[in-house]
């Protein structure tokens, strides 16, 4: 699972340029003229970024997602009552087709059955089967099921929300509203999941709560109003790699969360409150979720191997059969395109039936393109720090003090003249794997009632139980040049995380003496320091596959985040921690996801009439591009420069203002339909999406090209022309009144040097609610040079305001 795992791609040097200027109020990221940015490497047409089709399978059986058209026009099947006796037919009739089944044997089953959001099934075919169902009547598309992974409380304060005004009480608190949380299950037991005060389950719901291994219908309650899992595909992949089923004595075949994972999620959402939640003492308050009165319905769909499209798409359609009206998923692996992506799939057809779904955008920064779940119609969320984090430092033995961050919490060390040794001076033969301190890496008699140091890796706290076993007392983690950002884990031993320049600065004291000393001073939770920063981890845009829509859209609290935890596995999810935790506090956009999820259900509370995009919309114009001290803009953990709308889309959530944003960039079916349409793909690729719909689909004149998607934000991408020259284009956008009748609002541009933006009409009269009025964003890239072997991008901002209001997108222009 790789919650909080980064995974570090090739870096790419941001423009660090920048400059700041105040114009119409805004602190604007300036860069200078583009001769003199230092280009970007962003290759839009490097499909290498794209995952492989094929994933990694033993033998020529795999599981494969089969889309059907909207009227199967199989004459055989046309009879057939259900979806899966259909289903199964066909696949009768392939195997016989291709002489691999005796006329007469029992039918092959579909893994799963789809028919809310889109039409198909899911099946284990050999490739062969794969191709020539491909060429059958009515079937769109065949791919191969793919693995993804879960991307791994003072947040309500943090963001502004009050019990007595603005979006809870507006928002009832959420109450009646149904959050679908796609992950690791669920462990019931937990107070955030206790439905003390909460009316009876709405009448609309449909679901179930599905029993299984340590988990019944008694487990639901009015706040836990429903929970399956989906298993299937997981379990093919399985028995196909291994030979063998579920081990359930490692993982419950039920909704029950053995992970911690789902709990976490689900409770950030959507929890109750419970006063005195803490992590061994550590974040000590009230936890309570976004909208602590929604209810919430789980579907677990990743388990200890992973998460499998299959199983995903599959509770996809059953949140939406059931009625969920938000669907929170913290889960995504490498980019592909959206007719491979099943989570685009799904989401597409939940949010034709007005449910609006919220991704994490993942965990691959720092790197730039890293940015997953970026279809337009997902709302995709990146991770940033809150006000609140968990100071550690080291105190060397020539009197330095290096800052880190730990979630420890026993007795200390007892001496600060405790002795230290690198990992990899204690090695056991192989000198890359001790500085790392992997398992048999360091030799016990080195290591012995010493600080041992060990450059950062995946697995953190696993490393401290290597030192602890080999006699050590205590550990410092510390970034290598490439890491971006420090983590506090909850680690076993005494132990903290520093960074990269602590890192050095802490070498080059173990170099300089012959008996090099130090301590940990732990000092509990820190309150109102600076945020948000987004986290190094957090991914990062341009989009791989639609540069014109800017991805991620917002950013919200992923780091160091308080939420319920699963009493299957300690704090640290290693075997070996034995320890158990009501709550934990761990780090990643799985994180943050949820959080934008749960504000989803409070503006869905307080505004019964808002589409999907409307609520995402409310969320991206009104978020703020400034950190907690509102003056300074928001900076980036990795290299500590400014961020910019590549790191955090729109900017931090801002809830109370996300209940009166003005005006709304709507969109609805037909304006995604439209999206595909001028995208270029065909209709057989658009029906993919499109196959529950009920009316016919129809592409519009085809003058219209994707950059006028009625995005709340702006992406306008321009080739490098063959001389100096000034480049345009146009982008058209409508608003939609939701505030004052009678309102007048005036563009205001914050543009950088060697841009000319303007905006016809600037200036948008309104006299009603719900008035639509449109308007044409002329973007101009001034004198751009010739010769660069890189891309060039410059950030704008347009702000429409009513003097009250301000509806704030960002602009990215890229010169590729
Ligand atoms: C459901 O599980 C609970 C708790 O494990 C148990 O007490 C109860 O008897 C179970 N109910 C049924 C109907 O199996
Ligand atoms: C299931 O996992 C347990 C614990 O790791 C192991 O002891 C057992 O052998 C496994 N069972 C099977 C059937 O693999
Ligand atoms: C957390 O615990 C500390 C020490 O017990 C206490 O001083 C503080 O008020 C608590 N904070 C909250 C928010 O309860
Ligand atoms: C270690 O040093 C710190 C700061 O210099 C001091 O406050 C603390 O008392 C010392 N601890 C021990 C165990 O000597
Ligand atoms: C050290 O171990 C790593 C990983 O196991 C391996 O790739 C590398 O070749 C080893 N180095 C030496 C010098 O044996
Ligand atoms: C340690 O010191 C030696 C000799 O003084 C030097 O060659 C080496 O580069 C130093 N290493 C580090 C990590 O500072
Ligand atoms: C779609 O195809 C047209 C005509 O070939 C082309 O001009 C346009 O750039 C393409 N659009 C996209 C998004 O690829
Ligand atoms: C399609 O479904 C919508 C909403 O359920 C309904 O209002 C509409 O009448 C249906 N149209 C057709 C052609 O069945
Ligand atoms: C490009 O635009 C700038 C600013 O509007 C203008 O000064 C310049 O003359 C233009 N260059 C060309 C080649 O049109
Ligand atoms: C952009 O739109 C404006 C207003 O309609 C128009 O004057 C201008 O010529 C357009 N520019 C381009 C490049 O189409
Ligand atoms: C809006 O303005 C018009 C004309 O000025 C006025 O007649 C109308 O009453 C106003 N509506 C509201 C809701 O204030
Ligand atoms: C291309 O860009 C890189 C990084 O900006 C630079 O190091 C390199 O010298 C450039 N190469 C050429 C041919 O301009």
């Amino acid at each position: 699972m790789h919650s909080y795992v980064l995974q570090h791609q090739a870096r790419h040097n941001m423009d660090r340029i920048a400059a700041r200027i105040v114009l119409l109020g805004l602190w604007v990221l300036v860069a200078g003229h583009w001769g003199q940015a230092a280009p970007v490497h962003i290759d839009l047409n490097d499909r290498r970024l794209l995952a492989p089709t094929a994933g990694e399978y033993h033998g020529d059986t795999r599981t494969y997602i089969v889309h059907m058209a909207k009227s199967s026009t199989h004459s055989l099947l046309a009879s057939l009552e259900t979806p899966l006796s259909r289903y199964s037919q066909l696949l009768q009739t392939l195997k016989q087709d291709m002489t691999l089944v005796a006329n007469g044997e029992p039918a092959t089953l579909p893994i799963h059955v789809y028919s809310s959001v889109c039409q198909g099934f899911s099946a284990r075919l050999t490739s062969q089967e794969a191709a020539a169902l491909r060429k059958m009547t009515g079937v769109l598309a065949v791919y191969p099921d793919t693995i993804r992974y879960p991307h791994t409380t003072r947040t309500p304060e943090f963001l502004g929300l009050s019990s007595s005004n603005g979006l809870w009480p507006n928002g009832h608190f959420g109450d009646d509203v149904i959050v679908g949380v796609l992950d690791t299950g669920v462990w019931p037991e937990r107070d955030s999941f206790s439905d003390a005060g909460l009316g009876p389950v709405p009448a609309r719901w449909k679901g179930i709560c599905e029993t299984g291994k340590d988990f019944n219908a008694s487990h639901c309650n009015n706040k836990l109003i429903g929970a399956r899992y989906f298993v299937a595909g997981y379990e093919a992949a399985l028995i196909n790699a291994t030979g063998k089923p579920l081990n359930e004595s490692l993982e419950s075949r039920s909704p029950r969360d053995t992970e911690g994972h789902g709990s976490h999620t689900a409770s950030t959402a959507a929890g109750s409150e419970v006063p005195g939640a803490s992590l061994f003492g550590l974040a000590n308050g009230t936890a309570r979720g976004m909208a602590p009165k929604a209810r919430i319905a789980v579907y677990k769909v990743c388990w200890a191997g992973g998460c499998y499209d299959s199983d995903i798409l599959s509770a996809f359609d059953q949140a939406v059969a059931d009625g969920v009206d938000i669907i929170s998923l913290s889960v995504g692996g490498p980019a592909r395109e959206y007719l491979e992506d099943a989570i685009a799939i799904g989401a597409f057809g939940a949010m034709e039936k007005g449910v609006f779904v919220s991704c994490s955008a993942g965990n691959a920064g720092p790197g730039l393109q890293t940015v997953e779940n970026f279809a337009p119609w997902i709302m995709t969320v990146a991770a940033s720090t809150i006000d609140r984090d968990f100071p550690a430092n080291v105190i060397l033995g020539d009197g330095q003090i290096l800052q880190g961050q730990s979630l420890y919490t026993g007795k200390g060390l007892s001496s600060n003249v405790t002795q230290m040794i690198t990992g990899a001076a204690a090695t056991t033969g192989n000198v890359t794997n001790s500085a790392l301190c992997l398992p048999g890496s360091l030799k016990a008699t080195l290591v012995k009632g010493k600080i041992v140091v060990c450059k950062r890796g995946p697995n953190r706290v696993a490393k401290g139980a290597v030192v602890l076993a080999a006699g050590g007392v205590g550990m410092i983690l510390y970034n290598g040049g490439a890491d971006g950002g420090v983590l506090a884990d909850s680690h076993f031993l005494p132990a903290t995380h520093v960074d990269t320049e602590a890192g050095v600065s802490l070498l080059a004291y173990m170099n300089s003496t012959a008996t090099p000393v130090g301590n940990i001073e732990f000092l509990g939770t820190r309150y109102n320091v600076k945020a948000p920063i987004v986290a190094g981890f957090s991914s990062r845009g341009p989009n791989i596959v639609t540069p014109q829509v800017a991805k991620p859209d917002i950013t919200a609290p992923g780091v160091n985040i308080l939420a319920a935890w699963t009493g299957a596995v300690g704090p640290s999810s290693l075997e070996s921690d034995t320890r158990r935790v009501d709550f934990n506090i761990i780090s990643g956009t799985s994180m943050s996801c949820p959080h934008i999820s749960g504000l989803g259900a409070l503006l869905k509370a307080a505004h019964p009439d808002w589409s999907p995009a409307a609520i995402k919309s409310a969320m991206m114009t009104t978020a703020t591009i400034r950190d907690n001290g509102q003056v300074d803009v928001i900076t980036d953990q990795f290299g500590g420069a400014e961020a910019t709308p590549l790191q955090y889309g729109s900017g931090h959530v801002r809830p109370e203002m996300a209940l009166d944003p003005g005006l709304v960039y709507d969109l609805g079916f037909q304006d995604y339909v439209n999206f595909l349409c001028t995208s270029n793909y065909t209709a057989r690729d658009i029906e993919l999406f499109t196959s529950t719909h009920n009316e016919t689909v129809t592409c519009p004149r085809s003058d219209v090209q994707v950059e006028d998607l009625n995005y709340p934000s702006f992406s306008a991408i321009f080739q490098k022309p063959p001389s100096i020259l000034n480049i345009t284009m146009n982008m058209t956008r409508t608003v939609t009144n939701v505030g004052n009748a009678n309102a007048t609002y005036m563009a205001q541009i914050a543009q950088p040097a060697d841009t000319v933006i303007t905006v016809y009409p600037d200036i948008l009269s309104f006299s009603s609610v719900n008035e639509k009025k449109s308007f044409t964003l002329e973007v101009t890239a001034v004198n751009v040079p010739t010769v660069s072997n890189g891309s060039l991008v410059k950030f704008a901002f347009l702000v429409w305001t009513d003097g009250v209001r301000s509806v704030q997108s960002p602009i990215t222009i890229i010169v590729i």
